[in-house]
């Protein structure tokens, strides 16, 4: 595991988004499985710098993301693949055909899930998985449980997530309850994670994650367990990493 400290969220963005950038150059046709949230937009847009300014092109990549609401549509400003295609997907080179959201609108759950997974297996993996982390320790929506989830599914988010991204509708009873989520087996089996923290609020957590117990409660933990893991986290995220492992941690210039 790598951990970079970055003094500020644009640091962290700059620093996430050379890592993937050099992650599409080493391999142009290289899988990405990406993820939503607020911590990843400004690695979203240090990669449209990229693409526009410097020529880097993700003609050949496949991406494939984490999860997406029950019931929203992809044309649903509040859908993720709505937010990929503002964020990401309308300012880069990407061949729309070649970007896979679960489908938010398919009422069979049971279809829905088998189709993202054959769908993932039919890609051959992930070569570079992105991250966030929820505050409860949930990757992708795998929310804690008692036991680490394989497969895609649908899931009833917790009341800390429901809060925690309501912020992004006009009213909170807007917010589904029901989302599709990638498992936890195809994200950690990915060949390279590259986890974005950003915020003091996560600090607890993502201590906790990486080097507490590795515990289906703490579904990040099992991050543990994955030989390549880089973590690239500003100062707030970090800080109680910096203060009980600062050894292990590396600044950023
Ligand atoms: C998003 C996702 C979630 C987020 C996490 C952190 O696709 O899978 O796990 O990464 O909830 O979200 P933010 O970045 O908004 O704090």
């Amino acid at each position: 595991m790598r951990i970079y400290y970055a003094e500020n969220y644009e640091k962290m963005s700059r620093k996430a988004a050379d890592i993937l950038a050099a992650q599409v150059t080493l391999k142009p046709d290289s899988v990405l499985g990406l993820a939503t949230g607020a911590t990843p937009v400004g690695l979203y847009r240090a990669l449209a710098v990229d693409h526009r300014e410097h020529g880097l092109s993700f003609s050949k990549c496949r991406t494939v993301n984490l999860d997406e609401y029950c019931g929203l549509a992809a044309d649903h400003p509040q859908s993720y693949a709505y937010f990929m295609q503002k964020m990401l997907f309308s300012n880069i080179d990407i061949c729309p055909e070649h970007t896979y959201l679960p489908d938010g609108k398919n009422i069979d759950a049971d279809a829905e899930c088998q189709r993202y997974d054959a769908l993932l297996a039919s890609l051959g993996g992930i070569d570079l998985q992105l991250l966030g982390i929820g505050h409860n320790g949930h990757i992708g929506f795998n929310e804690p449980a008692a036991c680490f989830s394989t497969g895609t599914h649908r899931i009833r988010l917790t009341e800390s997530t429901i809060h925690a991204n309501a912020r992004f509708f006009v009213r909170e009873e807007e917010m589904p309850e029901y989302a599709y989520t990638m498992g936890i087996r195809p994200i950690v089996q990915a060949r390279r994670i590259l986890l974005v923290v950003s915020g003091a609020e996560k600090a607890e957590i993502l201590e906790q994650a990486l080097f507490g117990p590795v515990t289906p409660h703490v579904p990040a933990s099992i991050l543990q367990l994955v030989p390549d893991l880089i973590v690239c986290g500003e100062a707030g995220a970090l800080s109680d990493i910096c203060s009980k492992h600062s050894a292990l941690v590396t600044n950023l210039p």
